[in-house]
């Protein structure tokens, strides 16, 4: 199997530590939104989208990069962010927008991942933000965990 993750993360690189856990248990090559060209994500069984939310949605590149993407058939991806507030209604509405575009494009998500990142916007930075010291070792060890079910999927 082989697997791609995508990822966009700039606020304090929490995504990225997220897509490096579940690189790590799929042996996944990790790309920026930046270095990603959509005409190399053919060679890929299995993709993750994954970035920092941005207003209730992904990061816009990573939101646009999936827009120009080519229809595919069923090809397996998933989904994943770090974010201020998390939970289950959370996860659900701030991964529509990125959700509906993968499934215009013809991706079959097979599941999405959320956990808490450390969060120094706007007022928060002079509070000393929230979130500090997250992803931790234990939200890391859900994606790792996240990871390891979706490729017992493609076994
Ligand atoms: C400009 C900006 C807007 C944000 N908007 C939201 C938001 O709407 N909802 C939320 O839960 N977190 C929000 N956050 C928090 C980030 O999603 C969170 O810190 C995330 O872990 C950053 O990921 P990154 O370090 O991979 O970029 C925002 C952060 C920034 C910098």
């Amino acid at each position: 199997m082989k697997a791609l993750v995508i990822v966009h993360s700039y606020h304090h690189l929490n995504t990225a530590k997220v897509a490096e856990a579940m690189a790590k248990v799929l042996a996944a090559k990790v790309v920026s939104t930046e270095n990603a060209a959509d005409e190399t994500l053919a060679a890929y069984d299995i993709i993750g989208f994954g970035a920092g939310i941005d207003s209730g949605r992904h990061y816009a590149p990573l939101i646009r990069f999936a827009e120009k993407l080519p229809v595919v058939s069923g090809k397996k991806a998933f989904i994943f962010s770090t974010s201020a507030i998390v939970g289950e209604e959370k996860l659900q509405s701030d991964h529509a927008a990125l959700r509906t575009v993968l499934l215009s494009k013809g991706y079959e998500i097979l599941d999405e991942f959320h956990c808490r990142g450390f969060n120094t916007n706007s007022f928060l930075k002079v509070l000393g933000g929230m979130n500090k010291g997250r992803p931790n070792d234990s939200d890391l060890k859900a994606a790792a965990i996240f990871a390891e079910a979706l490729k017992k999927r493609m076994a």
